[in-house]
């Protein structure tokens, strides 16, 4: 039998802007994927709730490892991560299925080659990603991710997010977004080509508050955490990627004196999925989300990558 996990993924800073170059920083949270691959005897057995995702990981492997067939296995996948959230829930799920699936077929674990894998997934479900979600899951902590036309450059921090900082976040969860991240991303590339003017002032900003992000959490610098949330936030909001609903709860949290932003691609109808809240008291965090009638977890951030589990 076996057993692999991996965690999901927050972007803390610079989603969209990294589609144009610009970098993002991403962390993994504690909420896990847990998969468990036995053999079978035959086919017959394979649950029919992972049949789509088995059609997009097993021509992946099979291509990788230039094979035609799979023995029958087994396969189980439970999730702590709500899925369309903006927690990178397919990464995580592609990358420990086919962790386990290579493991069963004798490959030895090679997290880069799990990562490749993983980034041809992510493409299937997501048309042009960026690759930062499945890196992130795979490698897990913190990451500082960059692409461009040319190079991709991803690197995985060596450093924590102090712990004065990290104890204080929550997770609120807005709900499934109607948008797909996908069609958030057009979106943003209409924008883009409507109002330039506008959307350089964006991608100028989010660089360089990505920038005094990473600069704050290495130093612990809260100050600067809270403003730097709720500027990012508030360029988000300018290229339309924050529903009039996340931005209502996003006010309130700023009024009792904290601050909150949307993770991912967002969504312009109502959900967004979930809201990244930062408050010296949680509780306040937890007030806020309970008058909206949403759930809020406390999360720990920059935890393991995707594991073996015994
Ligand atoms: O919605 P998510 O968690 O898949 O994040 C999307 C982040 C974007 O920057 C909007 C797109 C990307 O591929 O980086």
């Amino acid at each position: 039998m076996i057993k692999v996990s991996a965690p999901g993924k927050i972007h803390l800073l610079g989603e969209h802007a990294v589609v144009y170059g610009k970098p993002a920083l991403l962390t993994t949270v504690d909420l896990r994927v847990n998969v468990i691959l036995s053999a079978a005897k035959d086919l017959s057995r394979m649950r029919d709730t992972s049949n789509k995702l088995k059609k997009v990981i097993e021509p992946i492997v099979k291509k990788y490892l230039k094979i035609q067939t799979i023995p029958p296995y087994q396969l189980n996948i439970s999730s702590q991560i709500p899925i369309g959230s903006g927690l990178g829930s397919s990464a995580a799920v592609s990358a420990s299925y086919i962790a386990a699936l290579l493991s069963f077929l004798k490959v030895q674990w090679d997290l880069n080659l799990i990562n490749d894998l993983t980034f041809e997934a992510e493409k299937v479900f997501h048309g042009n990603p960026s690759g930062g979600d499945n890196f992130t899951v795979c490698f897990g902590g913190l990451v500082w991710f960059r692409k461009s036309d040319q190079d991709r450059q991803i690197k995985p921090l060596n450093i924590n997010i102090s712990p004065k900082l990290s104890k204080n976040f929550c997770l609120i969860n807005t709900g499934t977004p109607k948008e797909s991240t996908k069609k958030m991303v057009e979106n943003v590339k209409e924008l883009s080509k409507k109002k330039p003017k506008l959307f350089k002032a964006f991608l100028q900003n989010q660089e360089r508050l990505t920038k005094k992000m990473l600069s704050a959490i290495k130093k612990g610098n809260e100050d600067d955490l809270i403003r730097i949330i709720r500027t990012g936030e508030k360029n988000l909001e300018s290229i339309g990627v924050v529903s009039p609903y996340a931005a209502s709860i996003i006010k309130k949290i700023e009024k009792v004196g904290g601050a909150a932003k949307i993770c991912g691609g967002g969504g312009k109808t109502k959900a967004t999925g979930v809201l990244l809240a930062y408050h010296q008291d949680k509780k306040k965090l937890t007030e806020v989300a309970m008058s909206y009638n949403l759930p809020c977890y406390t999360i720990t951030l920059g935890t393991e990558g995707l594991k073996q589990e015994s």
